[in-house]
């Protein structure tokens, strides 16, 4: 019997109990909608009947039916709204009635609100599970192997902190950072003929927390950010995270296009441009001189910030370094870097570097976020720097992604030769493939899988889901003949979706 019936029918309970007693009453209508709410006949969000309806309905005074609804309240049933009505709460459904469900989880389904996970938050969760996977090769790995640790070097500076100044180490400090590590980092720009005030910089926890703290200061929802196409997807979740839209600018052999940015800027105003000018991940590209002055000009221009990231931008293969854009253009470039794939992203030690109002905002985020870094880290990776084993540890870096890199190429001519091609990196750890005809993304994922091997699929660093014939293979987690397996396995997948190598031309007899 549906619970309105239900309800008519106390009325005819006038000569029963419950009319002459007001509790029986009240406790007869509870019992009505608590079990409607159970059985789902109310449903989470359903209004129920205004109190003097429900007086009506069942016979009894406005004063009763009030009463009946405040005490479903107390169970955590209904709420009102003033001037709106009763209705039934989201996790009343789940609401424990009984023992045996006491500690039951159910509840937080209808509390919690609806999670928005993009393909790429997915993948990047994805991951960092593939490591642990038995039998699979993660291609998709995108940190430096534990091969190029500094060990010795590190064990030695935590024992000189935990010797000399192990309070400090465990104490609160300030929320910018400890003055050792920003002096250093200061070291570390002025070793790239960037000179920068210990003052402008904030030590993050990674890179990863140092863009986030930077788009939250910058913006607010409904905003519009610029973002290379393809890009880090951590970038892009940051920008979406703070509220705002993500618009698409596509990248080439020659970094950003910025006749593309251009474009965009003459029918929208945006707010910032996320950018990887130096050593691009995944492309391993670097933006040219040419189109840098004119990113440079297009922010003076049209007032916005450019928020640099710049955590590849010393592991080029050969050549010279690259100025970063922040070293042009201080009042509009937001840097963020970190040690993380030099020296040890299990370091968390990570820096942003900006000037003007900007600084204190993000210096306002960071204290939000997590007070500081944590201290023991930021005055080991400090003393590490200190005792000058940064240069030799950066060699070492590069020689590893250089020869990482060496190994991949071969291994694509080997087993990609024909289907695929790619952009050459200039460094990083990353080589960005395009197949030459078209297959499903998620398909190739799943064989992949089932073949065992994992990378990461182009639509999930793209903003717009656009670059689904590239594949992102990484080259400094594994050993060249993991790596050659890995690509090999790779191959076996496409040809196992019947994208076959194209058959060359017999040779004129
Ligand atoms: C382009 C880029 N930026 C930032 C990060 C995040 O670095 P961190 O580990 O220091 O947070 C990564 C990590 O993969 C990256 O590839």
């Amino acid at each position: 019997m549906s619970y309105k019936k239900q309800l008519i029918e106390l009325r005819g309970a006038e000569n029963g109990e419950a009319r002459d007693n007001r509790s029986g009453v009240t406790q007869a209508i509870v019992e009505i909608f608590e079990q409607a709410i159970t059985a789902g006949e109310l449903g989470p969000g359903a209004k129920l009947p205004p109190t003097r309806q429900l007086a009506e309905l069942t016979g009894v005074n406005h004063l009763t039916a009030a009463r009946a609804y405040r005490q479903l309240a107390e169970r955590g049933l209904v709420s009102s709204k003033v001037g709106s009505g009763t209705f039934v709460r989201a996790a009343a459904a789940a609401i424990p009635g009984s023992e045996r469900v006491k500690n039951s989880i159910a509840w937080q389904r209808y509390v919690l609100p609806e999670f928005e996970e993009t393909y790429g938050d997915r993948v990047l969760a994805e991951m960092h599970s593939h490591v642990q996977t038995e039998g699979l090769i993660p291609l998709s790995v995108g940190y430096p192997s534990e091969r190029i640790f500094p060990i010795e070097e590190m064990r030695a500076a935590t024992h000189e902190v935990m010797a000399t100044q192990p309070e400090r180490a465990l104490q609160y400090s300030d929320v910018r950072g400890t003055h050792e590590l920003a002096e250093q980092v200061a070291v570390l720009s002025a070793a790239r003929g960037e000179e920068e005030d210990p003052e402008d910089i904030v030590i993050t926890s990674g890179a990863t927390q140092g863009l986030s703290l930077a788009m939250r200061a910058i913006l607010t929802p409904g905003d519009v950010v610029a973002c290379e196409d393809p890009s880090f997807m951590s970038v892009i979740r940051a920008i979406r995270a703070a509220g705002a839209k993500v618009q698409p600018v596509p990248v080439d052999e020659d970094g950003l296009d910025v006749d593309a940015l251009e474009a965009l800027l003459a029918r929208t105003e945006i707010r910032a441009l996320a950018i990887q000018p130096r050593l691009h991940n995944p492309t391993g590209r670097d933006l040219s001189p040419e189109r840098r002055e004119r990113l440079l000009e297009l922010a003076r221009r049209h007032g916005f910030f450019v928020v640099e990231d710049g955590i590849y931008g010393e592991l080029r293969f050969d050549g010279e370094e690259r100025p970063s854009l922040r070293a042009d253009a201080p009042a509009h470039a937001i840097y963020t870097d970190s040690l993380s794939k030099t020296v040890g992203g299990g370091l968390r030690a990570g820096w942003v570097i900006a000037s003007g109002p900007v600084l204190d905002r993000i210096i306002a985020e960071k204290r939000s976020d997590d007070i500081h870094t944590p201290v023991l880290n930021q005055l080991v990776a400090a003393e590490y720097l200190a005792q000058g084993h940064y240069p030799a540890q950066l060699e070492r870096a590069r020689e590893h992604y250089r020869r990482g890199y060496g190994a991949m190429e071969e291994s694509i001519e080997r087993h990609l030769g024909g289907v695929a091609h790619y952009l050459e990196p200039l460094g990083g750890g990353h080589v960005w493939v395009t197949l030459d005809s078209p297959v499903s993304e998620r398909d190739l994922v799943d064989e992949a899988w089932r073949q065992g091997v994992a990378y990461a699929p182009g639509g999930a660093m793209s903003v717009a889901r656009t670059q689904d014939l590239c594949l992102r293979l990484s080259y400094c987690f594994l050993e060249p003949d993991e790596m050659d397996e890995g690509v090999r396995r790779l191959a076996s997948a496409l040809e196992t979706l019947s994208v076959r190598p194209a058959r060359r031309a017999a040779a004129p007899v």
